[in-house]
């Protein structure tokens, strides 16, 4: 039986990773945050010092990404999610990339995968494609009450031009950029919980199991 695949996309803080767990348990599938192999490139340019457009180092990089061993805390911080934007412009490392989150997507069970191009790119035949969206304005805030909730504190409005300059990177890059496939369905988080976005996402799948 061909493994089932879902397919979560959307731009940074729309709340997929978060759904892309709470699936993943009540389906009991694999999970693969693609947005972490990116990551773990831009991570491995910035540990060695070297620019983030030397893509024959990032290619190097994006070999030696290992999905069994994607380090989280490690690359959690936002100046890591800043720089991994800029590595994901380069088809060169995508390729190596997607062929690595393809391979995830084939091992049974089955997989969700979340990122910014599954079901363009990555898992074009995936069974259910999810395009998670929120306001960039609920964005920014819901990522500012995440800071402050672990006593941080930051700008607002700085917050959320950073997040429309992210926006607009994943959306403006010529390969593979930000968009909904035209099969997904389509689910905007402004004004849900994320139990509701859930629950939403739970009712699609549903329907088509
Ligand atoms: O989702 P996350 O914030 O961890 O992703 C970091 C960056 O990696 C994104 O801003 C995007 O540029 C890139 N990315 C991508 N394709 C994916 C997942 C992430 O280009 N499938």
């Amino acid at each position: 039986m061909k493994p089932f695949t879902i397919a979560i996309d959307g731009p940074a803080g729309a709340g997929k990773g978060t759904l892309a767990r709470r699936l993943a348990d009540h389906y009991r599938l694999n999970l693969l945050d693609t947005g972490l192999t990116y990551r773990a490139v831009a991570h491995a340019l910035l540990r060695l010092g070297l620019p983030l457009d030397n893509v024959s180092a990032a290619e190097t990089a994006a070999r030696q990404v290992d999905l069994a061993n994607l380090d989280r805390s490690m690359l959690s911080a936002h100046a890591v999610g800043e720089a991994a934007s800029k590595v994901a412009v380069f088809p060169s490392v995508r390729r190596i990339l997607v062929e690595k989150q393809r391979e995830f997507a084939k091992g049974p069970p089955g997989a969700v995968l979340d990122g910014r191009d599954i079901g363009t790119v990555v898992c074009p035949d995936a069974d259910i494609k999810l395009y998670v969206t929120a306001s960039a304005e609920v964005r920014a805030q819901r990522r500012l009450t995440e800071i402050e909730s672990i006593g941080g504190n930051a700008d607002f409005n700085e917050i959320l031009a950073d997040i429309l300059r992210r926006d607009e990177r994943d959306m403006g890059r010529a390969d593979s950029p930000l968009k909904p496939a035209a099969d997904a369905h389509l689910l905007d988080t402004s004004e849900m919980a994320i139990e509701a976005a859930f629950l939403a996402a739970k009712a699609i799948i549903d329907d088509v199991l």
